[in-house]
């Protein structure tokens, strides 16, 4: 059995080697004068089983995958299971608007090309997974997150709108602490309102935690409602941390105490891994 880590992904292959006992394979990458990439496994895999790991954002980690997966595919390893710690493209998850392609099933399609199995953390929504025609699961980084967090003296969780309640509340649970959401409206892609709601916040800490921080603004307007209302400190968290255009000025110049991310896409604020969560829906007893 062997490990393949896609560039995007060094460090949840390196974890996930060292914690299952399985070797990392050798790969050679590198990019054609006019930017194509080329990839090469130097291990021979033929007749193992493999695991790909790799985030598919920005665009050509998608890319990357897909050459890995042809690879270990025309080096005859006997399954390729694809971890793909950040799925992207999930948030294009329907047609908004006539004319639109559903994006998120066409990267299923894709990433399940000569796979057996994926696993990915925190998909933006769980019925993505019904895209993919092979066998595709999920797990969550929530139970690391909360555990991060509780170490922060954190009062109350909150969630940046109704439907991530869920993640708000197990997260509290492990905190031991109270939960409750946000009023979020989004009116396209990099704006949102968070309409004025009356929450038990003045001289506590709080905590957002969401699956994705993109451009901030989500977290930002949420920041500036909380210390309106007398929030002490205010700790931003996410599976996700994309960290798009401005995002870390913006949340700064909110008020923001802490920004918490994980290593699904790695960053300065990758702070909690999410290994533990794969190997735990991986099933792979260590060697
Ligand atoms: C949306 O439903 C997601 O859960 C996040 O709240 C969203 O992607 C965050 O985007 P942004 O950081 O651009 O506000």
């Amino acid at each position: 059995m062997y490990i393949i880590g896609g560039s995007a992904s060094s460090s949840v292959s390196k974890d996930l080697s060292k914690q299952l006992h399985i070797p990392l394979a050798e790969i050679v990458s590198k990019r054609f004068p006019d930017g194509e990439l080329y990839v090469r496994i130097l291990d021979d895999i033929s007749g193992e089983d493999v695991i790909i790991v790799q985030t598919t954002y920005p665009d050509p980690n998608i890319i990357e995958l897909l050459l890995l997966q042809e690879a270990s595919r025309e080096s005859g390893a006997k399954s390729i299971t694809a971890v793909v710690p950040y799925f992207g493209y999930a948030r294009q998850d329907k047609k908004f608007e006539n004319g639109e392609p559903i994006s998120a099933k066409l990267m299923a399609q894709l990433v399940s090309k000569s796979t057996k199995k994926v696993l990915t953390v925190d998909p933006h929504k769980e019925h993505i997974l019904d895209f993919f025609p092979i066998q595709a699961q999920s797990c969550t980084a929530v139970p690391e997150l909360a555990t991060f967090l509780k170490g922060k003296k954190v009062d109350m969780v909150l969630a940046p709108d109704k439907g991530a309640l869920v993640r708000a509340k197990q997260t509290s649970q492990i905190i031991d602490c109270d939960f409750d959401f946000m009023d979020k409206t989004r009116i396209d892609g990099s704006t949102v309102e968070i309409k004025p709601k009356n929450l038990e916040v003045k001289g506590n800490n709080v905590a957002i935690i969401d699956d994705i921080i993109s451009t901030g603004n989500t977290m930002a307007k949420s920041i500036f409602e909380l210390k309106k209302q007398g929030a002490n400190k205010v700790f931003v968290s996410c599976t996700h941390g994309l960290f798009a255009a401005d995002a870390i000025k913006n949340l700064n110049q909110a008020g923001c105490d802490e920004i918490i991310s994980t290593d699904t896409i790695i960053s300065e604020f990758s702070k909690v891994k999410v290994t533990p969560c794969i190997t735990k829906k991986l099933k792979i007893k260590s060697k």
